[in-house]
């Protein structure tokens, strides 16, 4: 597997191969890799012929510089588990490598995808993902770009950003890769204490049965269960539990049958912060 730290050298590595006729998968990440990460990772390899993987902790997405300081770095494991399933390439360019002097988020558009959820309670964020991801596709320039659903309202506004660049890369969806237990699988988890990291998935746990009452309760009455089940949580506190229409993100005021809706969630167990989410229909 190759390793690239410049996007010079990465560029020339991918013209090449598309010269050869070759197509390109790209898997964006942020290192610290686990099973989620590498189910996107396998998909890309079975699709494209050729599949590049960055790892880049992005500083303009974080909106508290601790969570940048203790954002996990497993490097070497990470190289390891690519090796592992034949990935072609790695990208891990340094801060200024991407950014120069100048480490600032472009302010985007996103049609109002980012002014719920993720955006509402981590300033700037969906800012800093648009910058990287487009700085990314830049270099890369994949056919395909595959996003997990765990981070739902990412995947949607990175299909956004797309559409109004008009950039010629399909943003494929990829399910949540859950623990056993239900807790869907994040970098951060390594990093709940052993209390927190058996009290999680509480957290999946209440969005089944939440969902489950769907057309006996609606959107409010739901919501409301929801809160009050955390309510009771000794250990885990409720940032929002909101029933939003996937395309548009917009809070859902009741259920319309031609609708697709989600419900989605951010929950603090002890000083980490976990998000998750599940389709919203009646079965
Ligand atoms: P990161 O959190 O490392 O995630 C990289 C990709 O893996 C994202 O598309 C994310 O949704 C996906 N992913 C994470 N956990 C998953 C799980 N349990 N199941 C399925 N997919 C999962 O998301 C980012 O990095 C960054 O914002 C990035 C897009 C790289 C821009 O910096």
């Amino acid at each position: 597997m190759k390793i690239f730290k410049s996007k010079s050298d990465l560029k020339s590595y991918i013209s090449l191969k598309k010269e050869e006729g070759n197509s390109i998968g790209f898997v964006p990440t942020m290192g610290a890799l686990h099973k989620g990460h590498l189910s996107l990772v396998k998909r890309a390899i079975k699709k494209n012929d050729v599949t590049i993987v960055s790892i880049f902790v992005n500083p303009t997405q974080f909106d508290k510089k601790e969570d940048l300081d203790n954002y996990p770095k497993t490097f070497e494991k990470d190289v390891e588990l690519l090796k592992s399933v034949n990935c072609d390439a790695v990208f891990v360019p340094a801060v200024n490598e991407i950014y120069g002097d100048n480490v600032n988020s472009e302010a985007f558009d996103f049609d109002g995808l980012e002014h719920q959820m993720e955006g509402k309670f981590r300033d700037g964020h969906f800012d800093g993902v648009g910058t990287i991801v487009k700085a990314l596709f830049e270099i890369v320039a994949p056919n395909v770009a595959y996003f997990g659903k765990k981070d739902f309202q990412q995947l949607q506004i990175i299909k956004k950003m797309v559409e109004k660049l008009n950039l010629p890369i399909r943003i494929k969806g990829m399910p949540i890769f859950r623990e056993k237990d239900g807790l869907a699988m994040s970098s951060r988890n390594t990093r709940l204490t052993p209390e927190h990291r058996e009290a999680a998935p509480f957290i999946h746990k209440t969005l089944k049965k939440a969902r489950k009452k769907i057309g006996t309760k609606n959107v409010t009455e739901i919501t409301k269960w929801v809160e009050n089940q955390f309510k009771k949580h000794p250990l885990l506190e409720l940032e929002y539990f909101i029933i939003a229409e996937e395309k548009t993100l917009q809070t859902a005021e009741n259920f319309d049958a031609t609708k697709r809706y989600r419900a989605f969630i951010a929950v603090f167990a002890g000083e980490i912060r976990l998000i998750d989410n599940v389709r919203f229909k009646n079965n």
